[in-house]
């Protein structure tokens, strides 16, 4: 028996629509073994099509894809067109408007991959996820300009905690912290910020007593993106407001080599929404259109969307070949200092789709 799901592609920007065409090869390849099969269908929603239309999607935009299984966007962002634009007319909509509450980055440093970091730090194996809040906090649109012009000039951002908005948030984090080596840490910054930050770590006590099988505890924000980088073996899951995650995710994704490489997942756990997949890298100007983008951050992404659709087995299978590919051969995109395009590396991923099964 098959099954069919409907999956929304927006490709985006620059290498966004060079990297999206290899994930769902790898998808086509793997589903092939599973009894999968995908249906895209393609939208043009980008800053090409703000340049010509003056909207990065259509009024009815969000209608469009309400109803898909999932969405993998590329990137969006170009040269010309303010990033508050690209964001709040398209990932941000989509994030808040489908409740994808949860931003998921998983952070390993692959065999194969150098890390900016010394070995020694690196021996124990760097493997921890960041679970941002993706809805609320700090990113609000509470709060407004006064007195433009005027040597009294202001500016004023509210940020936004809400005990169920936090409460799902850590619940989410808790439970995937079960799953895996059972360590949560929660980033917080109590001692400046006086009365959300407080809430939130009240929040995360009350939740631990919830999930007793989890060690947990608090850093400050400041002292923990220190500790990412001294010490990340000790880390196995991270929570985090959608300020601190931001933060913190691209701090870890550095640290794992090459920005090309990392996924995030916009999840709305509840699934009563479709769910986000997206390389965590942007439309990459420098490069775009050269055919020499690492498709992996975007390979990652098909991964978790395997995952998040209930088949776990096949997004493993994805993990293995790709990862593969670093470990025992010398193909390699450019950023990670090698000379293969995007088209052989993903032509090298698909060679070992199952080759370990
Ligand atoms: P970027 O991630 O596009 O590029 C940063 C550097 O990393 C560049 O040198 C680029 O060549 C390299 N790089 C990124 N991804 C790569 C890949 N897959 N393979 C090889 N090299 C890669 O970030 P930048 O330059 O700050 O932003 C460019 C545009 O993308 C901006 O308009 C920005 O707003 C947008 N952007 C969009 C994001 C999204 O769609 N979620 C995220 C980050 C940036
Ligand atoms: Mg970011």
């Amino acid at each position: 028996m098959t099954t069919t799901y409907r999956i929304a592609l927006i490709p985006g920007d620059g290498i966004g629509t060079e990297v999206l065409p290899p994930a769902c090869a790898v998808l086509d390849a793997v589903g092939a073994r599973h009894g999968l099969q995908f249906s895209y269908d393609e939208f043009d929603w980008s800053c090409q099509r703000y340049l010509a239309e003056g909207a990065m999607m259509p009024a009815d935009g969000l209608e469009q894809i309400r109803h898909h299984d999932s969405i993998l966007l590329g990137a969006v962002g170009w040269p010309g067109v303010p990033d508050h634009v690209s964001l709040w007319g398209l990932l941000i909509p989509i994030r808040r408007d489908f409740r994808q509450y949860i931003n998921l980055r998983p952070i390993k440093v692959l065999d194969g991959v150098p890390s900016p970091l010394r070995p020694e730090i690196l021996k124990d194996g760097v493997d921890f996820v960041v679970v941002r809040e993706n809805v609320e906090g700090e990113y609000s649109e509470i709060g407004g300009r006064l007195n433009r012009g005027f040597p009294e000039e202001m500016a004023v951002q509210e940020a936004v905690f809400t005990r169920a908005g936090v409460t799902r948030v850590l619940d989410y984090a808790f439970d995937l912290a079960g799953q895996r080596r059972g360590v949560l840490t929660s980033a917080t910054k109590s001692n400046g910020i006086v009365h959300t930050m407080p809430f939130w770590d009240q929040l995360v006590a009350e939740r631990s007593a919830h999930h007793p099988g989890v060690r947990w505890d608090q850093e400050h924000i400041d002292a923990l993106a220190a500790k990412v980088v001294l010490d990340p073996a000790r880390f196995d899951v991270i929570v985090g407001s959608n300020l601190f995650g931001d933060i913190l995710s691209d701090l870890a994704a550095a640290i794992a080599g090459s920005i090309g490489t990392a996924p995030a997942a916009n999840l709305n756990p509840e699934r009563e929404f479709p769910s986000m997949f997206e390389p965590v890298h942007g439309s990459a100007p420098d490069i775009a259109g050269q055919g020499v983008a690492n498709p992996l951050g975007a390979i990652w992404c098909a991964s978790m969307m395997l995952d998040h659709l209930g088949h776990p087995e096949a997004g493993a299978e994805v993990l293995q070949a790709a990862f593969g590919v670093l470990a025992e051969t010398s193909v390699r995109t450019r950023d990670l200092g090698g000379t293969a395009t995007t088209a052989e590396f993903t032509r090298e991923v698909l060679s070992r789709v199952g080759a370990h099964s």
